[in-house]
């Protein structure tokens, strides 16, 4: 249990549940009573708390921090174009030239519209593959999340029981307050599974619009796609006529420029964003095959008063310039790829079984499992451990998520003195918590 000398965080805490639940404005901040930091300012790859306690962060404000916190060059690129002015409900040519970034850095995307959150972009891309295909049901995976719109809040985490038989599925809503008629229009099925995936289609492939799928499990351990698995989605998606939507809210422009799509070289029909491409500032995006995205404004319903808001669109516009002119992406390989090796050596020299998942700008470790290829298998994982290891982590200033489902990342601006700090950190951790 986190013991940490966290005064202010506890004062600010018992304040803001006066006027917030949970004390937090949104539920994955809220860790526990007295067990939640509140943050004071962040800079590069470190956090301030409250309490003035500094940390080597591995959150990255769950993903989108790909440059550095506080980032100058976005910083003042974001400042000099607001005071031109935030919100026109016009368009402006930053937002073309924006766009035209985007398009030409992912390979799938011919044609894209800005959105305020992933929440909004996995929204509006499931209605546009609804009136493209005419189709209802949408197809997702257990333990992937898209967001917090009632479409797919399904089977995003339960426990395996809750779940059914792995060739049977039961799709369970993941929040009160979601209409029973809904199951009605989801399928939600065990990732990595192609029998699986295959005996649904024959069953029920005509019925489904779309199949929304993120190219690695991102809330959930960060577990990888076994080979060829999402390309037998997209062969199985051209077959049956659905809209293949790979959900790169957390992979682009995170694990390559072009994000899953040139990693795997391969190209859905339509593809989700929001984190990394704006360097923390609120801008998301949709996008992909031009016929498809084509029926937007033709009969289909897409907008929102924030969609274009400018700071987004000006950090958006500096976080792409920067990463296609720097070796961001690179940088941030080497060094993670020296911490996910680093961690996987000290496991091995404790004896401590574990496997190693996710990339090295986003990556986690089971422990106690040789394997994890689904949430059914990771649920197996010694979560426990996992948590008392990550406490003991961040009482001596490394930062990864509380929750175990959440991925280590990584950005720019850690060093390799700060991959150093890390590992001794972990190797403390290890030689004080015990299995
Ligand atoms: C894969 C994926 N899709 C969608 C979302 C929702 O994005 P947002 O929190 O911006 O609404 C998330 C958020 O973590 C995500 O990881």
């Amino acid at each position: 249990m986190l013991n940490l000398p966290w005064e202010k965080s506890k004062a600010l805490q018992q304040r803001a549940y006066k006027v917030m639940p949970l004390g937090v404005n949104s539920n994955f901040r809220f860790w526990g009573e007295g067990i939640t930091p509140y943050m004071q300012s962040a800079k590069g790859a470190y956090l301030w708390d409250a309490d003035g306690n500094k940390y080597i962060d591995y959150r990255m404000g769950f993903g989108p921090i790909i440059l550095g916190h506080a980032y100058d060059e976005v910083n003042e690129k974001v400042k000099t174009e607001i005071d031109l002015g935030t919100l026109s409900a016009m368009t402006y040519e930053l937002e073309i030239e924006t766009a035209e970034k985007f398009v030409k850095m992912c390979p799938g995307v011919e044609m894209i519209r800005f959105a305020c959150s992933g929440t909004e972009a996995t929204m509006h891309a499931i209605r546009v593959a609804r009136a493209y295909t005419g189709r209802e049901r949408i197809i997702k995976f257990e333990g992937m999340y898209h967001g917090f719109h009632d479409y797919t809040l399904w089977s995003t985490y339960a426990p395996t029981e809750a779940y059914g038989s792995c060739g049977n599925p039961i799709s369970v809503p993941s929040s009160s307050g979601i209409p029973r008629q809904l199951s009605e229009l989801i399928t939600t099925l065990p990732f990595n599974n192609p029998d699986v995936f295959e005996k649904t289609l024959k069953s029920i492939g005509e019925q489904v619009a779309a199949i929304i799928v993120e190219p690695c499990m991102g809330n959930c351990g960060a577990i990888l796609p076994v080979k060829n698995f999402l390309q037998f989605i997209r062969k199985q998606c051209d077959k049956y006529g659905i809209v293949m939507i790979l959900d790169e809210v957390k992979t682009g422009f995170r694990v390559a420029n072009g994000g899953a799509q040139e990693y795997y070289h391969i190209k859905p029909d339509l593809a989700t964003y929001a984190k990394a491409f704006a360097n923390g500032y609120p801008l998301a995006a949709f996008g992909g095959k031009k016929d498809i995205m084509s029926i937007i404004g033709h009969g289909v319903a897409q907008g929102g008063t924030f969609t274009n808001n400018k700071p987004g669109v000006a950090a958006a516009w500096a976080t792409l310039t920067i990463l296609d002119r720097e070796p961001v992406i690179k940088t941030i390989e080497k060094r993670g790829k020296r911490l996910m090796d680093g961690i996987g050596n000290i496991f091995k020299e404790s004896g401590i079984p574990f496997c190693m998942n996710g990339y090295p700008a986003m990556f986690s470790f089971a422990i106690g499992v040789e394997e994890v290829r689904d949430q059914r298998t990771w649920n197996e994982s010694e979560k426990d451990y996992y948590l008392a290891l990550i406490e003991a982590m961040i009482g001596r200033g490394v930062m990864p998520d509380h929750d175990a489902r959440e991925p280590w990342f990584l950005c720019y601006s850690h060093s390799e003195a700060d991959i150093d700090t890390t590992l001794d950190v972990v190797r403390g951790a290890v030689k004080v918590v015990k299995r």
